[in-house]
């Protein structure tokens, strides 16, 4: 028996990283999932490959969102669940940031899904089951990176819209987001290729000690929509290793100063104490 037995789910940008994963998980674990993406020839790749239908969407186009959510509900035979994975991110010193790259954030990251929630929420509040919704945010959305503040603000509004939703709708429908640090995807391989010591310092900081992997991000994905998680609604988990709890430059200066008393003899400390 599977965690997602019985579930009818949507995935979007689901042809590839992340939510390709997801959608993978969700059949390991009994669902039936519909994959929606802008790369109509990698969902229907995707799709063969896992036993999947997919359809080719624009997150950002309101009516083709309404389109094929609805018409992928009917192919499914309804629908109990709904995984807002899609986005992209751009990397951009906030001054030298664009009008068009700005928007295009917002237009992918936050009004993709709000394009979702607007066709999915009245079907989940019909229906005598309602339904469940799990929003792929981001640790930007949480704590501020450098240079991806675009990103950032399009990520702290989409975890601000789930929990909202949560709160409207939470007689029938569970909302929860994820956020992660850096998650080994193809969008994140550009990193890999330029600039691996980047990658360690993030394993370096990382408790524990490893980079993130698409399951590890499908795996909580299958809780938050499975029964399992029973009484857990509105809220922002993340799925780090631990990233998020060290704060980089005091971490570097705490490591040292460690050393260096570890370094140090019995008298030496005893004085440090005294002074
Ligand atoms: N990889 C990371 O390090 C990381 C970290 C934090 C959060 N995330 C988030 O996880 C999610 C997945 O990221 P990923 O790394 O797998 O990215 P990815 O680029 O590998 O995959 C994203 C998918 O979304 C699709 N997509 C993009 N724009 C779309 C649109 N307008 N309409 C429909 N589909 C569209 C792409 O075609 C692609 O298949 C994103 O929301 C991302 O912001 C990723």
């Amino acid at each position: 028996m599977g965690l997602l037995d019985g579930k009818k789910v949507i995935v979007t940008g689901a042809a590839q990283g992340v939510g390709y994963e997801i959608a993978n998980r969700f059949i390991e674990e009994g669902a039936s999932v519909a994959i929606l993406d802008l790369n109509g020839e990698g969902a229907f790749a995707a799709g063969d490959k896992l036993g999947a239908l997919a359809y080719q969407v624009d997150v950002t186009d309101s009516e083709m969102m309404e389109q094929v959510i609805n018409k992928a509900v009917k192919d499914l035979g309804g629908l109990t669940t709904l995984v807002n994975n899609a986005g992209a991110s751009v990397v951009s010193p906030l001054h030298k940031t664009s009008l068009d790259m700005f928007q295009q954030m917002l237009d992918i990251n936050l009004k993709g899904v709000f394009h979702a929630l607007r066709v999915v929420i009245p079907m989940f509040m019909e229906q005598e089951e309602g339904g469940s919704i799990v929003t792929i945010a981001s640790g930007a959305g949480v704590k501020p990176i450098s240079g991806q503040s675009a990103y950032a603000a399009s990520k702290a509004a989409v975890i601000s819209l789930a929990s909202s939703v949560a709160l409207e709708y939470g007689s029938k429908i569970k909302s929860n987001s994820l956020s992660s640090s850096y998650i080994e995807t193809p969008a994140s391989q550009i990193l890999r290729d330029t600039m691996p010591e980047a990658l360690e310092d993030v394993r370096d900081y990382t408790p524990m000690g490893r980079l993130g992997q698409p399951r590890d991000m499908a795996d909580a994905s299958v809780f938050l929509a499975s029964d399992l998680c029973s009484f857990i609604t509105g809220q922002n988990i993340e799925v780090d290793g631990g990233i998020f709890l060290a704060q980089a430059g005091l971490e570097k200066m705490s490591a040292k100063v460690t050393a260096y008393i570890e370094g140090m003899s019995e008298e030496e400390r005893a004085a440090v104490k005294k002074s």
